[in-house]
C-alpha cells in the first residue's frame, strides 16, 4: 500500500468487479442509443450559480452537498452534483433546440460529486448514466423514459426493482398546494429546522423520515387534491401509456425528489435489496428549468440511473453478469527467439481483431501457464526453442486440454477460425 488512500466515501473500481461497472454502463446506454438519444458530455465542473438556480437553493444538494472552489481567476465553480443542469445548459449553449428537431434528446455517463455522508451505496463520488428529453411536453416521451430505463434493469436480469410515480403539478396547481400545506404544517409541533423548511420548500416536509413528524402529516392535505386537470389529464396519459407497455408501477403521492426543478411526473426507481439508499435511479418532468437558468420555454423530462447502486443490487439479487472474457489467446514463449516470434504472432492476432495477451517479463512454463489459465483464454500457444526449429508451436485447447503442433506460418489464422 502507498502512504496515500481514496479520499473519504470514494472508492477505485479495479478488475474484475470493475468490468460489471462497465457492462452496466452499456447496459443502460444501450436502450436510450437504440431510440433517437445521443451522447453529449460536458465538463466535471460548472458555475455554482447553474446548480443554486437549476437544483435549487434550499435543497441538501446545494446547500450542504456541493464541492465549491474559487479558481485563482475568481471563479465561482462548482463540481457536478448531478446531470441534469450541466446538459441543459451545453445545449442551450449550442443551440440545439433551435436547429429544429424537438425534442433535443440527449444521454450522458460520467462522474458525480456529493459532500455526503458516507455509507453503503451512498458515496462522495459516484457514477450515473443519464438521460435528457429537451424542448418538448407530450407524455409519451415521460413514458418512453420510464420504459427505456425499465428495459434497461431487465436487460441487466434485475427483477427486485419497483417504479414508483407521482406528479407534482405545474405553476398554476403546485403553489395553490403549497400555500394549502404550509398553513396546515405551521400549526405542527415541530423543530426550528423543519419550520424553516416549511417556509422553503414544505413538500420536502411530508418526506421527512422521522416517526414524531409522520404521525403528524396523516391528514396533511394531498397534492392528488389540488392537480388542475391539465396536470391530471397528463398524467393519466403518462400511466395509461406504461401500463400499455406492460411495465408495472406504484402510484406514490409521498415521491418528492430532492432536487427543486422537477413539475408534472416525478418517477423513482427503488430496489428491495438494497436497504435505506434504496433508491437506484430517478427522475421526472422539468418544465421550468430552461427559464430558470437563463432559456427559453422548454419543457423537458429526464432521469438518472445510479450505476453504483445498480451494480449493488445486481449482487444483492446475485446476478452475474455474461461478461465476454477479455483474453482469448495467451502466448507463453519459452527462450529469447519464441517471445520474439510469438510477440510477432499476438501483434498479428491483435491486428485480425483477436483478443490476445502475451506471458511478459521472461517467466518460466508454470508461472506462465497459471497467467493464461487466470486471464480465461480459450486458447494458449506455447513455442520454445525445438518447436521453432520445426516450425511450429503448440496450440491449446484450455477446454479440452488438445494440445496440437500447427506450423508457425499458419497460427494466426489457424486461431482466428477457430475463433470464428
Ligand atoms: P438523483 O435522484 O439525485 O437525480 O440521482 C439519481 C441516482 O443517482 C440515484 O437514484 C442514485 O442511484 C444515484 N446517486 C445519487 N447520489 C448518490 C450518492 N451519493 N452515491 C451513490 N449514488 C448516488 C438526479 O441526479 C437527477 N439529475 C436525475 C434527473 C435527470 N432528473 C431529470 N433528469
Amino acid at each position: 500500500m502507498s502512504t496515500f488512500q481514496a479520499p473519504k466515501g470514494t472508492y477505485d473500481l479495479t478488475p474484475p468487479r470493475s468490468a460489471t461497472f462497465l457492462a452496466v454502463r452499456e447496459a443502460i446506454s444501450a436502450p436510450l442509443r437504440d431510440s433517437g438519444y445521443g451522447y453529449i458530455e460536458t465538463p466535471g465542473f460548472e458555475n455554482v450559480e447553474l446548480f443554486a438556480r437549476g437544483v435549487g437553493e434550499s435543497t441538501d444538494i446545494v446547500t450542504k452537498e456541493m464541492y465549491t472552489l474559487t479558481t485563482k481567476g475568481g471563479d465561482q465553480l462548482a463540481l457536478r452534483p448531478e446531470g441534469t443542469a450541466s446538459v441543459l445548459r451545453a445545449a442551450l449553449e449550442a443551440n440545439l433546440h433551435k436547429a429544429g428537431n424537438l425534442p433535443v434528446k440527449l444521454w450522458y455517463s460520467g462522474s458525480y460529486y456529493r459532500y455526503e455522508r458516507p455509507q453503503a451505496g451512498r458515496y462522495r463520488h459516484f457514477s450515473q448514466v443519464g438521460a435528457e428529453a429537451i424542448g418538448t411536453e407530450d407524455p409519451a416521451l415521460d413514458a418512453e423514459l420510464i420504459i427505456l430505463a425499465d428495459q434497461a434493469y431487465r436487460s441487466l436480469g434485475l427483477r427486485q426493482f419497483r417504479i414508483l410515480l407521482n406528479s407534482l403539478g405545474d405553476k398554476e396547481c403546485r403553489p395553490v398546494y403549497r400555500e394549502a400545506l404550509q398553513t396546515f404544517l405551521r400549526d405542527l409541533d415541530l423543530d426550528e429546522e423543519t419550520r424553516r423548511r416549511i417556509e422553503i420548500n414544505p413538500l420536502r416536509v411530508l418526506d421527512d423520515k422521522r416517526a414524531d413528524v409522520q404521525k403528524q402529516l396523516t391528514d396533511a392535505p394531498k397534492l392528488r387534491d389540488y392537480l388542475c386537470d391539465a396536470c391530471k389529464a397528463y398524467h393519466e396519459e403518462v400511466r395509461a401509456l406504461i401500463t400499455a407497455a406492460g411495465v408495472a408501477f406504484e402510484d406514490d403521492e409521498k415521491l418528492v425528489r430532492g432536487l427543486d426543478y422537477y413539475t408534472r411526473t416525478t418517477f423513482e426507481f427503488v430496489h428491495d435489496g438494497l436497504g435505506s439508499q434504496s433508491a437506484v435511479g430517478g427522475g421526472g418532468r422539468y418544465d421550468g428549468l430552461s427559464e430558470m437558468i437563463g432559456g427559453p420555454e422548454l419543457p423537458s423530462v429526464g432521469w438518472a440511473l445510479g450505476v453504483d447502486r445498480t451494480v449493488l443490487a445486481l449482487e444483492a439479487e446475485g446476478v452475474e453478469l455474461d461478461l465476454p472474457a477479455t483474453t482469448s489467446v495467451y502466448a507463453v514463449p519459452l527462450g529469447e527467439e519464441a517471445r520474439r516470434v510469438l510477440f510477432g504472432v499476438v501483434t498479428e492476432l491483435r491486428r485480425a481483431g483477436v483478443a490476445a495477451d502475451f506471458a511478459f517479463g521472461g517467466r518460466g512454463l508454470k508461472g506462465a501457464m497459471k497467467s493464461a489459465n487466470r486471464s480465461g483464454a480459450r486458447y494458449t500457444l506455447v513455442a520454445g526453442e525445438r518447436d521453432l526449429a520445426e516450425g511450429v508451436v503448440q496450440l491449446k485447447d484450455m477446454e479440452s486440454g488438445e494440445q496440437t503442433a500447427v506450423p508457425l506460418t499458419e497460427a494466426a489464422a489457424e486461431l482466428a477460425k477457430r475463433l470464428g
